[in-house]
């Protein structure tokens, strides 16, 4: 039944939560609240808690992965049995860790981020807990790297597992390149794919202007995505959206 209009509003008025990292597309934020109350925060690693507290400090904090997201990455992981991965976009490293989590203890990370000093914020919590070893962060801007990958055959068809979380105008470009580098079967996920729920503003929505600026390149992303034959795609509302490409060509 829908709900009537004082109900609405009453929730309206309950007021965004302040979750650090809040990125919910769902209508109701008692909703998500539920969701981490119940299943996130009570089964989350105490490193990724403690990593969760100090990025909450930190004036980009908005940047960070959300305690959901980062739950369902760790489970995605484990069901393919992932063990040779990639990160663009570290930040202080929350998703790092949450797929640090669920990798083998010989599993790999190659993480990349321009910024190593937040990388080295949330390092200490990786070391805490024993997973520092599977992480080879480089610091710099991706794409050059990605080309330096894609020149070395060996690195061809690699990667079980790549999540894209950094400059949105890159991601065609990054797309390309990865795959490449990831395996027929291996998946790739593109994250903020949903930008702020942007996706469906009006084209005179009274957005924020990095929000605005990057909302062409995500639809531009999202379209292409779909019409892709070298993927077979799923679009999820977790987080700020996530697309899952698994490659299948
Ligand atoms: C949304 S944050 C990543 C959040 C991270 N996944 C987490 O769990 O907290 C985006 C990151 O992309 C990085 N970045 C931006 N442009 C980049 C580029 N060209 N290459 C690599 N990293 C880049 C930024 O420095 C920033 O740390």
């Amino acid at each position: 039944m829908a709900s009537s209009n004082g109900e609405e509003k009453k929730q309206s008025e309950a007021g965004r939560h302040q979750e650090v990292g809040h990125k919910s597309l769902l209508q109701s934020d008692a909703l998500y609240q539920y969701i981490l109350e119940t299943s996130v925060y009570p089964r989350e690693p105490e490193p990724m808690k403690e990593l969760r507290e100090i990025t909450a400090k930190h004036p980009w904090n908005i940047m960070t992965t959300s305690a959901d997201e980062g739950q369902f990455l760790n489970m995605l992981l484990k069901l393919i049995n992932a063990k040779n991965t990639m990160e663009i976009g570290v930040y202080t490293g929350y998703s790092l860790l949450a797929t640090a989590l669920a990798l083998p203890d010989d599993g790999k990370i190659l993480a990349m981020d321009i910024n190593r000093e937040n990388y080295e914020l949330g390092r200490p919590t990786l070391e805490k807990a024993g997973v520092a070893h599977k992480v080879d962060f480089r610091e710099g801007p991706a794409l050059p790297f990605l080309d330096e990958l894609v020149k070395d055959e060996k690195n061809h068809g690699s990667f079980d597992f790549i999540f894209v979380d950094a400059d949105k105008d890159n991601y065609l470009n990054y797309h390309e390149r990865l795959l490449q580098l990831v395996k027929v079967g291996g998946v790739i996920g593109y994250d903020n794919t949903l930008w702020n729920g942007s996706v469906v503003a009006p084209d005179d929505a009274p957005l924020r202007k990095y929000v605005m600026y990057y909302r062409e390149f995500v639809l531009k992303l999202n379209k292409a995505l779909a019409v892709d034959p070298r993927i077979e795609i799923c679009m999820l509302p977790v987080g700020d959206g996530i697309t899952l490409c698994r490659r299948i060509k």
